[in-house]
């Protein structure tokens, strides 16, 4: 007799779904943390930088019944719960904000929407899917216009991975940097410029892929690839690994 193959084995496809999950026990604990830590993070002071590998949809649509019943769906009207100044009281009002509902939640915000509502517009959010559609719909519900990377790979181990998680965190930085030096170009603010994404690449030469003098004779150059937008415009932006980035417009 063969035992049954397990769907946790490696390179299994992704058969998870966190819309059937959404506002349950489970991210009602999460989610009381996760608002507690991320109001600690903003009230230091500096720019924050928030880094999820498993990000989801971002917002999900609750039907009448569910697993968010004995989650949120207990707290909801829950007058006591949400009138005190507690960590509890606070993720219960912050729900109430961003998934109204008369009588009951009629959707439930995912852990980016959380980051975004506590940090601001301002703060940059860098964000990893894998499943193709929960990608598409985390963009549209947390990404449009406001500065979120988004890649559908997981920078730690895992199946199309394409960047290790400290050259994620470097990537972050170079882009953080073309978008300032953006900003400063435009005379715009830079929370009104949109990191598109960034990618790891491997330019030929010390060019870069940009129009250049002679390149030194080192060979190839690992660094990022990072598209910004703005005004409805996108400008492209390449980097090593250790210098600000070059804005490139014409290739060598
Ligand atoms: C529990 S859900 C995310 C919930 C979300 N963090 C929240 O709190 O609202 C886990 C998500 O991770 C995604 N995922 C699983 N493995 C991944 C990987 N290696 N890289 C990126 N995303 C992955 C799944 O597709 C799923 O949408």
């Amino acid at each position: 007799m063969t035992s049954p193959r397990s769907r946790y084995r490696p390179g299994a496809a992704p058969d998870y779904s966190h819309r059937f999950h959404a506002g349950n026990i489970g991210d009602v604990w999460k989610h009381c943390v996760l608002v507690d830590v991320l109001e600690r993070a903003r009230a230091a002071g500096g720019a924050v930088v928030y880094v999820e590998t498993h990000a989801g949809e971002g917002e999900y649509l609750l039907q009448s019944t569910g697993e968010w019943t004995e989650g949120i769906g207990r707290l909801w009207d829950d007058d006591t719960a949400a009138a005190g100044a507690d960590p509890v009281a606070r993720y219960v009002a912050l729900c109430r904000r961003l998934a109204p509902g008369a009588d009951r939640p009629t959707s439930y915000p995912g852990s980016p929407a959380f980051a975004r509502a506590v940090l601001g517009a301002g703060a940059t959010l860098a964000l990893w899917e894998r499943d193709a559609a929960a990608y598409g719909r985390l963009a549209v519900h947390v990404g449009a216009g406001r500065a979120v990377v988004c890649q559908a790979a997981s920078p730690v181990a895992g199946a199309g991975s394409k960047l290790s998680s400290s050259e994620a965190v470097t990537g972050l930085k170079r882009a953080e940097e073309a978008r300032a030096d953006l900003a400063k170009t435009l005379g715009v603010p830079s929370a009104s410029i949109v990191i598109d994404f960034f990618r790891a690449t491997m330019w030929p030469d010390s060019r870069l892929g940009c129009a250049g003098e002679a390149p030194s004779p080192a060979g190839s150059v690992r660094g990022f690839l990072i598209q910004l937008s703005s005004g409805g415009k996108t400008y492209e932006f390449h980097s090593d690994a250790t210098n600000r980035p070059r804005r490139c417009t014409a290739k060598g």
